[in-house]
């Protein structure tokens, strides 16, 4: 097991409690949003590395079926608790059978994947062919970028972890792994002292402290 799957079974405990702070919990609806207007409405999606499964809760809907995964039993017993179907794995060898999936999603996974190219084409190998891929990260170059590289340097238990990602290397990331990138958004337009949270939609900058790619399989 990875230090940074050990950091989430030790948080896993507290991990919503940011969700219940009122800048958490904008800062959570702008994700949400973002992500739900960039996988499908219909089909059965995974969410890799959904940790507490806080999320695929939200996004499961009539049609919408969501399954987690994550390698975290702390943090994956709260998905479960959330009545989630959950998996216990590594999106490195997911343990689903080839050409069930219709779409997969990660939210800020990325930043704590060892080998995201090995995960990436993972996902690809085992969805249906064509199927979406959506990611969700957090913008190296924004100011949130900087307050995240900030509180790991100074030891914060899961971010000292992470690696961020400017969005030219995400994109560069999902490319070598064989999937076309065909949309680009992002979020998060205020920086993280600002008390109300910017949650509109645009075309991604360094204004965005999150931006979300959605991207084929070819
Ligand atoms: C920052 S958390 C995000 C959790 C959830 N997506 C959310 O936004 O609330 C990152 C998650 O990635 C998971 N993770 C780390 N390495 C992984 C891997 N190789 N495959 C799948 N998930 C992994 C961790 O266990 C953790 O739950």
């Amino acid at each position: 097991m990875s230090d940074a799957i050990r950091a989430f079974d030790l948080v896993a405990g507290t991990y919503d409690d940011w969700y219940d702070h009122p800048q958490g919990r904008q800062v959570f609806d702008a994700e949400l949003h973002a992500v739900d207007l960039h996988i499908p409405k219909e089909g059965i999606g995974l969410e890799l590395g959904a940790g507490t499964g806080i999320f695929a809760e939200h996004l499961t809907a009539v049609g919408r079926t969501v399954v987690c995964l994550d390698p975290s039993r702390e943090m994956l017993k709260k998905a479960v608790d959330r009545g989630m179907v959950s998996m216990l794995g590594v999106g490195d060898a997911l343990p689903l059978r080839v050409g069930v999936l219709d779409f997969t999603y990660m939210v800020t996974v990325l930043e704590f994947l060892d080998e995201p190219v090995a995960v990436l084409g993972e996902i690809r190998e085992t969805a249906k062919g064509g199927a979406g891929l959506t990611v969700l990260f957090i913008n190296s170059e924004s100011a949130w970028g900087d307050l995240y590289r900030d509180i790991g340097s100074k030891g914060d238990p899961v971010f000292r972890h992470a690696r961020l990602y400017t969005m030219a290397e995400v994109e560069a990331l999902i490319t070598v792994s064989g999937y076309s990138v065909t949309e680009r958004a992002g979020t998060l337009t205020t920086k993280p002292m600002e008390t109300e949270v910017g949650g509109e939609i645009t075309e991604p900058s360094n204004e965005n402290g999150i931006i979300v790619l959605r991207a084929y399989a070819i």
